[in-house]
């Protein structure tokens, strides 16, 4: 199965993405952490996209396309992938056509997460991750089992993301609005829009989205 995950900022794309990676066996592709890795690791891409990301605009479409186009090339996405995350603008969508097209590839569903602006800056400023292997936390909506140490790796140091600020929030969620939801309609035409609401807990949003991909099966 081929799957595109969008939302707003914080609606919990990455949460839900890595979930359909454990339980259906098909790879989370997120191009916020691809391109905070490339930041990192100081390549040339991250050297671009750094600024961008830290002031919550839109990476430039060339950018993000090219960056997915060589992630799509490798062989873990065999089985199939998740889009977390991307396309988010209109040339991303029409660029990610081309790409499919020429690898003989669809898009089985477009996984849209719906949460009222109120929730997101409260998810955005309860989180955290792990340091070493990037699990994701909440403050109040998902700890650790035991308090400090990562269900994952056992790890105690823990981050935030440097674009998780109040106001960098506002232009990721402007941005959003603007340039995102007007693709949404582009896949709706084509029946392949799955509206799940986000403002349930997170076990809840799981089990809708599991609904609807074993309908797909
Ligand atoms: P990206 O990393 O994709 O950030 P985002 O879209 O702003 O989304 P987030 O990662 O903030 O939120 P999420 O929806 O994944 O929520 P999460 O699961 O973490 O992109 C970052 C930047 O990269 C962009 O601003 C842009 O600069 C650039 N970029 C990336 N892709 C691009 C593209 N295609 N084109 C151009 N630029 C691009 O959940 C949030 C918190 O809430 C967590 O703590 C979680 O535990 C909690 N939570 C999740 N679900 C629930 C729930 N149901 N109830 C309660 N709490 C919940």
């Amino acid at each position: 199965m081929n799957l595109i995950v969008l939302g707003p900022p914080g609606a919990g794309k990455g949460t839900q993405a890595r979930r359909i990676q454990e339980r259906w066996g098909i790879i989370q592709l997120s191009t916020g952490e691809i391109l905070r890795e490339a930041v990192d690791a100081g390549e040339e891409v991250g050297l671009r996209a750094g600024p961008v990301l830290e002031a919550g605009d839109l990476v430039p479409d060339e950018i993000v396309i090219l960056v997915v186009a060589e992630r799509l090339e490798k062989p873990d996405c065999q089985n199939g992938f998740i889009l977390d995350g991307f396309p988010r603008t209109p040339a991303q969508a029409q660029a990610l056509d081309e790409l499919l097209k020429n690898r003989k590839l669809m898009i089985d569903a477009v996984i849209q997460i719906v949460v009222d602006d109120s929730a997101i800056v409260e998810r955005i400023a309860g989180r955290y991750a792990c340091s070493k292997c990037g699990a994701g936390y909440h403050e109040k909506y998902n700890k650790p089992k035991v308090d400090g140490v990562c269900d994952n790796c056992g790890s105690d140091s823990f981050e935030r993301r440097v674009d998780d600020k109040q106001e960098t929030v506002k232009s990721r969620l402007a941005n959003y609005r603007r340039a995102t939801e007007p693709i949404l309609p582009y896949y709706s035409e084509r029946g392949v829009l799955f509206e799940v609401n986000g403002m349930r807990g997170i076990d809840d949003v799981t089990a809708e989205i599991d609904k609807i991909l074993v309908r797909l099966q």
